[in-house]
């Protein structure tokens, strides 16, 4: 899967800009503040419905306008085909996506039509972050192999929610506690088996790309599910009841899962450099992307913000030659067209230098 074309209109400072794009490289340089950034966000949005800088996409909306509207065409490996994929978020506030023509009811709609990962200056979080950010990392992969998840994930957050809520109420309703808790644990445990599965099937594809990337070393994973391996989560939430109470909240569960990861035995956010952090969290999301093609047949597509960002030459030579040779369409920005020259030496790409919210076509010699 890859975008043929995009048109953006109001997304910060680009007001009104389409792009030609290259089915697999795509160069966007500019100086500081010209609107790079703007364009990957403009990318996301179409992908995810959300902002990846934002939680506010009131923020995101050009200042002199009151909606911003995002279309691409699409073109699919499986079933070949060409779509026209738009959102739009109105003066409003509300929010449409639409595939040729036809209303998409939900963020999910969006998010199955075109997988998208983002790679930017908040990936650290991914290991130096809080557990959210691995549990996000494992869920997007498990959604994307298996649709139904959304649902899945949805009646346990609901569920969580409503244990919650009675947690912190006063006078406690003990049948409609225990009728929530009834609910919330096979769902629990039903999501962990879902993750289990995943990170078992993407290690080997970890390893396939770690063996690309230089330096990385053996990578380990170890997941925490949420409450004691050995223990049945029943018998833990009885067990906890009272200190749930306490504290008005669900202690355990799989909201509460991690990931571990080390690397040749030690965990990776103590021991890793920066530029090494980085090479991992592109290593995990290139196995993301393997490992998903391997599933439906699709390739992803692929943001990276400032990709010479703590990256040495020969790392981001290893990176765009393996997303490259993956056939996956990158879109990947950076101040200085210097660092790209050489990257994107003899491979067919397109480059576009942005000014002013401005794009125009460039080419690999001069201005
Ligand atoms: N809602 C908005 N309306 C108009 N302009 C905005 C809005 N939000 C941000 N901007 C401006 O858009 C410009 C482009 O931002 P962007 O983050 O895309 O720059 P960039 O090219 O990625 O820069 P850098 O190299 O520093 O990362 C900035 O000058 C920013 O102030
Ligand atoms: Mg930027």
């Amino acid at each position: 899967m890859y975008l043929s074309s995009i048109d953006i209109l109001q997304v910060r400072n680009l007001t009104s800009l389409q792009l030609e794009c290259h089915p697999a490289i795509n160069v966007i340089y500019g100086a500081n503040g010209s609107g790079k950034t703007s364009i990957l966000e403009a990318i996301y949005l179409l992908g995810r419905g959300r902002s990846f800088k934002h939680r506010d996409l009131r923020l995101v909306v050009n200042h002199e306008s009151d909606e911003l509207v995002v279309s691409a065409k699409v073109e699919r490996q499986k079933p070949k085909g060409s779509h026209r994929l738009g959102i739009r978020r109105t003066a409003k506030g509300l929010f449409e996506a639409r595939l040729d023509g036809r209303a998409l009811q939900s963020a999910a709609q969006l998010v199955e039509e075109l997988p998208l990962q983002l790679i930017d200056a908040h990936s650290f979080n991914l290991l130096e972050g809080g557990a959210l950010q691995r549990r996000q990392f494992l869920d997007w992969g498990v959604f994307h192999v298996e649709h139904s998840y959304t649902d899945l994930w949805r009646r346990f957050q609901k569920a969580l929610k409503q244990r919650n809520q009675l947690l912190r109420h006063g006078r406690i309703d003990e049948d409609s506690l225990r009728a929530w808790t009834t609910e919330l644990i096979p769902l629990s445990e039903e999501i962990t088996r879902h993750r289990r599965a995943y990170l078992e099937g993407l290690v080997e594809h970890v390893e396939a790309v770690s063996k690309e990337l230089d330096g990385l070393g053996d990578l380990s994973f170890d997941y925490y599910q949420g409450w004691a391996d050995e223990a049945s989560l029943a018998d833990v939430m009885v067990a906890d009841q009272a200190r749930d109470l306490a504290v008005g909240t669900t202690s355990h569960g799989a909201h509460k899962a991690d990931m571990k990861i080390r690397v040749d035995g030690v965990l990776a956010s103590e021991c890793l450099s920066r530029g090494q952090i980085k090479l991992l969290v592109y290593a995990l999301k290139l196995a993301q992307a393997t490992f998903y093609r391997d599933k439906t047949g699709e390739s992803c597509l692929f943001l990276l913000d400032d990709l010479p960002a703590e990256l040495d030459y020969l790392h981001r030579q290893q990176i765009v030659g393996f997303l490259r040779g993956l056939d996956y369409q990158v879109f990947m920005t950076g101040v200085d067209k210097r660092d790209f020259q050489v990257l994107v030496e003899g491979m067919a790409h397109h480059m576009f230098h942005v000014e002013h919210g401005v794009a125009t076509k460039s080419e690999i010699t001069g201005n």
